[in-house]
Parts: C-alpha cells; structure tokens; sequence
C-alpha cells in the first residue's frame, strides 16, 4: 500500500479494499479523539458506508453518520449551515475527526466544514469518484458555489488522511469515470507529457476497468499533484496551473446549472477551448489541442461548447478566480508538461477559439473492448 509523500500535511493511503480500514489507518495517522462524523452522498452511504463505520467503531471511535444531499447543488451556503447546526447540537467538539466519503461534491463540503466548524476540526477524505481521487480529496482547497460563481467561497484545509480504495469505483457508472479522465488529462497537459502518454496508451484498458491500468493513473496523479503542492502549498502560485480548462469549465457550470454538464465534463470542453485559445493566440501549435481533444473524446468526454452563446459565456467567465484587477487570466498549455498563465489574450481570440469550440464534433459514442489488458508502467515516483 504506497504512501505517498510524507512531508505534505496529509498521509494518503492508495489501495484496494482501504474503506474497510479508514479508522485504523486515522489511528496510524496519529489521530487520538474518540469521536467520528461520517459526512457522506448518498450512493457512497449505501455502498460504502457500513465498511467504514465498522472499522471506525473497530478503532475505537463514537460514530455519527451525517447524510448530504447530492449533486452540485449541496455545495451551497445552507447546506452548509445545516451541517454546523448538527454538529453544535450533538456537542461535536475539537476532538472529533470529520470523514468526507463520496465523490468531490461531498469531499468540497467536508473540507468547508471542517474547515470553519469551532475555526477547524480534524479532517479525512475518502473519495469514491475517480474525480475526487486524483484531484478533489488532496491539496485542501475546498469551496462551495455562491451565485453568480462556482467554487468561489472557500478554504484551505489539508485532511490529515486520505483514503484512496480504487475498488470503490467499480460502482461508478462509465460517463462518471470519465469525469475522473478529464482531470486526469489535465493532469498530463500541465505536468507531464509522460503522463499524457501514459493515458494515451492506456485509454483502452482504463475504459475496461482494468485494475492494474486504473491504480497505476491514480497513483502517478496523486504522485504529480503531490509534488506540485510541495512547490505551493498554500495556492500561492503554481497550484493555479491546475486550473486548466477550468475557466470556460466554472461558466459552463454556471450558465447550464443543473441540466449542464458535470464538473468533468465541462472540464473536458474547457480543455479542447483552451487548445483553441492557444492555437489562435498563436502560443502553441494547432497539434497540440488537438491531441488533447482526441484523447478526451477516446474517454467518451464532449469538447464541444454546447448550444449557449457566446456573450453569456464570456460574461460568465469574468467571474474566474484567475481574475486580476478585472482583467481576464487564462492557462495555456505549450507543450505537454508546459503550461503558462497568460493574461494578455484579446477578446477577438477568445471569440474565435470559443467559434471554433463550437464547431467541435459531438461527443462520440464510445466502443469499449474489456479484452484488452496492457501492462501499465509507473511514470513518475
Ligand atoms: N477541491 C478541489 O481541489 C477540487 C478539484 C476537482 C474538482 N472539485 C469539485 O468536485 C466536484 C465534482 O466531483 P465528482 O465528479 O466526484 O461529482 P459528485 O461528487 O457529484 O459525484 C458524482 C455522483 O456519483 C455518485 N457517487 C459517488 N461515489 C460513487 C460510487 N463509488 N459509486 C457510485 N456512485 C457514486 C455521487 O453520489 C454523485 O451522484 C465539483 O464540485 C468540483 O468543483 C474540487
Ligand atoms: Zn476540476
């Protein structure tokens, strides 16, 4: 069972059948209170909550189980605020550990709360989308929505322990996994053209579940988010490469609320805009989004902007995070494993990359062959 870095404020534990043992491994963690607040989705709850309960109760601890509405939706204010009240009334104290077990929705709203309840609480993740494996449970950023932005009322808290049991997304149905493929593509154009061809050869094989194939993404995500984080702990500067495709990603999310597409999904149209954005600005070759669009659509993932216009979408976009003094900040990716913030795009070339964004092929339907069965190698770590 790797783990991975320990010099980062969290220990984060990666392996199969791990959500049976998330009391035992807090305990390893150095965790001493006595009490548990389980906040978890609903689907996490029914498959995965008595694993997790019984191995917290099997290392000693009081357990409350606290259910959460799903979708994006929950990463609201009020929910919130329901959450505090229910903790105060069961006399949660500074002792308790907070365990976030679902998909980025949940493990977004455990960190907030933990994050503010008694101005911190004790927090583990337990992640069972591959989203929120590679990317939503580690680093600490956790945010909720406040209209008209999308993750724009939030925190820094690092779990102390992440769970990462890959076996949790045999539940996951596919266009859910590949959620988790388009941060893990953003994974690859930002930090590492290894990793991008890693996925490209793989693709196959991590479409068809293949166990060995999926640990190994996972695990060399982790591993390249982690060093990232090692460099800007506190999202001072680097960590904001990871926004990628994030910035027409946030807008859709926003104008499409809640018939648009999922966080991954928007993700995936966002990198194929910003593949155009970058070919039009003249930054990077033509090649080099399209590379990224390929590989998305192989995942199943859409990369072309749905039926809203452009206007809206540009309007939207002013409310980014990555906006400084009003003007508006964009990753770019060069070259795979080569990104740059660029804040002196012009509009014209936005209008153009989102035309072009427009123009996309609709999403595929995707062929997936379950007898394929690589042997994946490690790229990083
Ligand atoms: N904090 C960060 O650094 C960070 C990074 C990336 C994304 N995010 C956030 O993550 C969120 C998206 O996360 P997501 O894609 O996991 O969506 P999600 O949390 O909404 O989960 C997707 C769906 O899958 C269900 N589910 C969860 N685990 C399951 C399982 N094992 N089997 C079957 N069903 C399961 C959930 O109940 C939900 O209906 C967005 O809000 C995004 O902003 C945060
Ligand atoms: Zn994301």
């Amino acid at each position: 069972m790797p783990l991975i870095h320990s010099e980062l404020p969290s220990r984060i534990h990666v392996g199969r059948r791990l959500v049976a043992r998330v009391g035992e491994l807090l305990r390893a963690d150095g965790h001493r209170g006595n009490r548990a607040v389980v906040l978890s989705g609903q689907s996490a709850r029914r498959l995965y909550g008595n694993a997790v309960v019984s191995s917290l109760r099997g290392a000693g601890y009081q357990v409350t189980t606290l259910p959460l509405p799903s979708g994006e939706g929950a990463k609201d204010l009020a929910v919130a605020a329901r959450i505090f009240q229910e903790l105060a009334a069961r006399r949660v104290d500074r002792s308790a550990v907070l365990i976030g077990l679902g998909g980025g929705v949940v493990t977004d709203l455990a960190g907030y709360v933990a994050a503010n309840y008694l101005r911190g609480l004790s927090l583990a993740q337990v992640p069972t989308t591959l989203l929120a494996q590679v990317d939503a449970s580690v680093g600490g950023k956790c945010a909720l929505n406040v209209a008209p932005g999308k993750n724009n009322v939030g925190a820094i808290h690092h779990p102390c322990t992440v769970v990462v049991d890959p076996d949790t997304l045999s539940s996951l149905d596919d266009s859910r996994l590949a959620g988790g493929f388009a941060e893990a593509v953003k994974f690859g154009a930002v930090l590492s053209g290894a990793y991008l061809a890693l996925l490209e050869r793989d693709a196959e094989a991590l479409l068809a579940r293949v166990p060995v194939a999926l640990d190994a993404i996972i695990e060399d995500a982790l591993e390249l988010k982690t060093r990232l984080l090692l460099r800007d702990l506190n999202d001072e500067g680097e960590q904001e490469l990871l926004l990628f495709g994030h910035t027409l990603a946030g807008a859709l999310e926003v104008l499409l609320f809640p018939e648009g597409p999922t966080h991954g999904e928007a993700v995936a149209i966002g990198i194929s805009f910003a593949g155009h954005l970058a070919a039009v600005s003249g930054f990077a070759d033509p090649l080099t989004g399209e590379r990224l669009r390929e590989l998305l659509r192989r995942f199943g993932l859409p990369t072309a902007l749905p039926p809203v216009s452009a206007e809206r979408v540009v309007a939207a976009m002013r409310y980014d995070k990555k906006v400084r003094d009003g003007r508006a900040r964009f990753v770019l990716v060069r070259r795979p494993g080569w990104a740059e913030i660029c804040d002196r795009i012009e509009p014209a070339a936005v209008l153009e990359a989102l035309r072009r964004t427009q123009e996309e092929p609709l999403a595929p339907v995707r062929s997936v062959s379950a007898a394929f069965h690589p042997s994946p190698s490690k790229v990083v770590g």
